[in-house]
């Protein structure tokens, strides 16, 4: 194990340090369930706080000097989170109330204005609900096409596969959306090379960055992605707020969709002019509280190198991946490099018994279809029992698990 002490780190996680409310003997939970949301360190929790108690204000109105700080507060997290990105500009990171909304503003206040019934929306049954029911309604409206991308089994797209599709379609607008890290397998889409592609063909491409912050190091600048959307409660920020990302000259092709306050520059009875990007989609009071904690969450993360941590938190997934492969009729999905996401099938056993089991076990895992039930479909699954880690899990909660599972088999299988 590297020298990162999990110990230190797991302990600036109060709910890693708290109990099962209403459980003898109070065993702590063991949790791997963070693909789904991660735990919040006391920074990210004693910021929200603060915010409210000290700097607790509306911003981008008052003119005293509590609104006054409390709007510096809200600009100073955006600078925070968009460096994070690797975004020269604050301009370009829209506030948001998470990675789905990002999409979803993307797919009406752009693609929903400039699509018509010549135009492409490619897309693979492997995206998540949040990406793809989006794109299917927008082509409903638009009369655009939803075509298939093509897709390895485990939804991998090829760069050289892409280029072939893309350059021989003759629609004159295309849109190619992707998830960057799979949220079921944790596999991680070559996103750089793919939006290389998209864009050499004049496509557009929308990625949704959900799982991607926490396991990659990213630089949205160097990234090539037209939309980038992602959010902050999977990265041990708080829920309710995510940013859409992108050059300046994408997000001023937007059309504002949301109306109200703080999102104009003028207005008289008849009209309205809008404010500068990125105000101008940001319309009625934000979550100000919610941006500082994300900022507060960066700032916890950059105390740590981060090869650290992810290397600890694929020694967990590698470990549970061997644990769980040893057993006999249990299958671990997705291949090649991935995020620390173990996504697992048993031989005649649902995956909710699993899940369920390991539950009165004090092991919190997810099982389903995870909001991917087109991928399930590719899979030939009916569902899946995931376990996703951070940092803070342990070798010996890894053991849980496999322990709990081997259990399992024992229990359900006929
Ligand atoms: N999309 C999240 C997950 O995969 C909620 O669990």
């Amino acid at each position: 194990m590297s020298e990162f002490r999990v110990a230190g780190f797991r302990r600036r996680f109060p709910a890693l340090r708290s109990c099962h409310r209403n459980e003898a003997p109070y065993a702590p939970a063991i949790y791997l369930d963070n693909a789904a949301t991660t735990h919040r360190p006391d920074a990210v929790i004693e910021a929200t706080r603060d915010f409210y108690t000290y700097t607790n204000a509306n911003v981008h109105r008052g003119l005293y000097r509590l609104a006054d700080e409390a709007s510096e507060r809200f600009e100073a997290a955006r600078t925070t989170i968009a460096q994070f990105f690797g975004m020269p500009s604050d301009s370009e990171l829209i506030f948001t109330s998470g990675t789905t909304d990002s999409l979803n503003i993307v797919a009406n206040g752009f693609a929903q204005t400039v699509l018509d019934h010549r135009s492409e929306i490619w897309i693979s049954p492997f995206e998540h609900h949040a990406n793809l029911v989006t794109w299917q309604q927008v082509a409903r409206k638009s009369r655009a096409t939803l075509r298939k991308l093509p897709t390895d089994p485990w939804g991998l797209v090829d760069p050289t596969a892409l280029e072939k599709e893309l350059s021989s379609s003759i629609s004159p607008l295309k849109i190619v959306c992707l998830k960057h890290v799979c949220n079921v397998l944790g596999t991680i889409q070559d996103i750089q090379n793919l939006c290389r592609v998209i864009s050499k063909n004049g496509a557009v491409s929308v990625i949704d960055g959900a799982q991607a912050p926490a396991h990659v190091e990213l630089d949205l600048s160097s990234l090539g992605a037209d939309f980038y959307a992602t959010g902050a409660h999977k990265m041990y920020g708080p829920m309710g707020i995510g940013a859409l990302i992108a050059r300046r000259d994408r997000l001023e092709q937007i059309s504002p969709f949301r109306y109200g306050g703080n999102m104009i520059s003028s207005v008289t009875f008849e009209s309205t002019e809008f404010a500068e990007v990125p105000a101008r989609f940001e319309a009625g009071t934000p979550n100000a509280a919610g941006a500082v904690a994300w900022a507060a969450a960066i700032d916890f993360l950059r105390e740590y190198r981060r090869a650290d941590l992810h290397a600890h938190e694929h020694r967990l997934a590698e470990e549970a991946t061997t644990g769980l492969e040893s057993l006999l009729g249990v299958k671990v999905l997705g291949c090649g490099l991935k995020a620390p996401i173990v996504s697992f099938v048993v031989a005649g056993v649902h995956p909710h018994d699993i899940a369920g089991w390991l539950d009165q076990k004090g092991v919190a895992v997810r099982a389903g279809a995870h909001c991917c039930h087109p991928m399930m479909a590719a899979l030939g699954q009916v569902g899946t029992t995931r376990a996703s880690f951070a940092p803070y899990n342990t070798l010996s909660e890894v053991s849980a698990l496999v322990q709990g599972v081997s259990e399992a088999l024992r229990k359900f299988r006929l």
